[in-house]
């Protein structure tokens, strides 16, 4: 077992993410990211974070199953393979940390920049039934950003709908390191590392991916600059710092802004047809029992156009070809097209080996799941662990943050 205060895969970047505790996961939450992570940690070193107090946010009413709802979906988290391991599992609220910066970005960032994050009011729309004009309603993608920014991370996995809030993070660490990063010999020192960065056409190349970088503000510049820096093995720590910071912006990168990993969506469909929703009562659980997920395929909607078994159906139409894209072979899913274009297969066939998938997998991770289940000691000793990592790295940068705001007593801000 590799001790947990050492950093795995290190070298391939950093990545955060968090998840709202909402109690036992289901197919669309794993294909919609948790798969993801699971993929990642096997390549980076990689942080991950129940956000409870995130649930507050929308649920301060009734926090009664918040604990609840945090565990099982720890438990979802290790049934799906996401190893204790390989990367720190912690809750948000462990970390007291993600509160501290909160607030200090709080004091620098216009109130303008939340009221105008797409979720702010489509949320208040759709959820008319909660108070959600709160001062932490308001403020938690703020809080997210602390969530992001206290860990440096260098990605940060999301979905399409939490886009938005990296990127106003990013908005809010150039706006920190801009504040308080400023260094009148920064341009002295970044010219002094260019020097040692190599060839004249590594420097060359370093200025022109910059300068597209911050003309198109394109994603893939910054990253090849930031490959090229960090591939100049004989750079010493601070000229590698200076030279990553200058891709950002003309000061010092305190805290540093991170990519979206942009995490592939592909349509989880529920039982009804609809996308799969805890909210609309259609879903299948990560852990479920065969009998159960046999019983809902078996009554999931199909091509409304196949009523008999002699119509042909048309795949595209129907919710059940979605989870063959999912699970299926390309074999299987040409048997699939051909038969129900044809009519020559009827639909509890085509579910048959969606259903085995879906049980082979499930079973897989109630297996997983079980040592968790009798022991849920284990799980609190898997999150103490983590965050008592995540406390360390939060420190670190919490270190660099006070003193930048000039927060440490006996220090004076240079
Ligand atoms: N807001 C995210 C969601 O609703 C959860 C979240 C909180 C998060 N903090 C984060 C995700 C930091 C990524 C990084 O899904
Ligand atoms: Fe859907 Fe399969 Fe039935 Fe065609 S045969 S309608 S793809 S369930």
């Amino acid at each position: 077992m590799r001790p947990m205060n050492s950093a795995p895969n290190a070298g391939a970047g950093r990545v955060l993410s968090g998840m709202r505790p909402t109690g036992a996961l289901h197919l669309g939450n794993y294909h919609g990211a948790l798969r993801n992570w699971v993929d990642l940690q096997h390549h980076h070193e990689c942080y991950f974070f129940v956000a409870d107090w995130h649930a507050l946010t929308t649920d301060y009413e009734n926090p009664s199953l918040l604990q609840k709802h945090v565990h099982e979906m720890v438990v979802d988290w290790l049934a799906a393979g996401l190893d204790p391991d390989k990367c720190a599992i912690f809750i948000q609220s462990q970390v007291p940390g993600h509160a501290e910066l909160h607030l200090l970005l709080s004091m620098i960032t216009p109130l303008s920049w939340l009221e105008r994050v797409p979720t702010y009011k489509d949320q208040q729309a759709q959820l008319k039934e909660k108070d959600l004009a709160t001062y932490g309603f308001l403020g938690y993608p703020l809080l997210q950003s602390a969530d992001i920014l206290i860990y440096r991370p260098d990605f940060v996995p999301v979905g399409e709908d939490q886009v938005a809030h990296v990127e106003m993070t990013r908005e809010v660490a150039r706006r920190f390191n801009n504040l308080y990063g400023r260094d009148p010999a920064f341009a002295k020192k970044v010219k002094a590392a260019l020097g040692k960065l190599g060839p004249a056409e590594a420097r060359e190349q370093y200025t022109a991916l910059r300068r597209s970088h911050q003309e198109s503000g394109t994603a893939d510049a910054l990253s090849g600059a930031r490959k090229l820096v960090q591939a100049a093995g004989h750079l010493e720590g601070a000229d590698r710092e200076l030279l990553l910071a200058n891709l950002e912006g003309e000061h010092h990168r305190l805290l540093p802004a991170p990519e979206v990993l942009l995490t592939p969506s592909p349509k989880v469909p529920g039982l009804d047809g609809r996308k799969m929703s805890k909210s609309y009562g259609n879903t299948i659980r990560l852990t479920e029992e065969p009998e159960s997920i046999d019983k809902k395929v078996r009554a999931m909607s199909t091509d409304p156009a196949r009523v008999r078994r002699t119509d042909p159906g048309t795949p595209e139409k129907c919710p059940v070809w979605d989870l063959h894209k999912l699970y299926s072979s390309e074999e299987t899913r040409a048997w699939v097209r051909q038969g129900c274009t044809t009519a020559g297969i009827g639909c509890l066939d085509c579910k048959k080996p969606v259903i085995e998938r879906i049980c082979a997998d499930a079973t897989t991770m109630r297996e997983r799941a079980a040592p968790y289940l009798t022991n849920p000691a284990r799980v609190r000793e898997i999150l103490d662990a983590g965050a008592k990592r995540a406390n360390a790295a939060a420190e670190s940068t919490m270190q660099v943050v006070r003193g930048a705001m000039n927060l440490l007593p006996g220090a004076s801000a240079s």
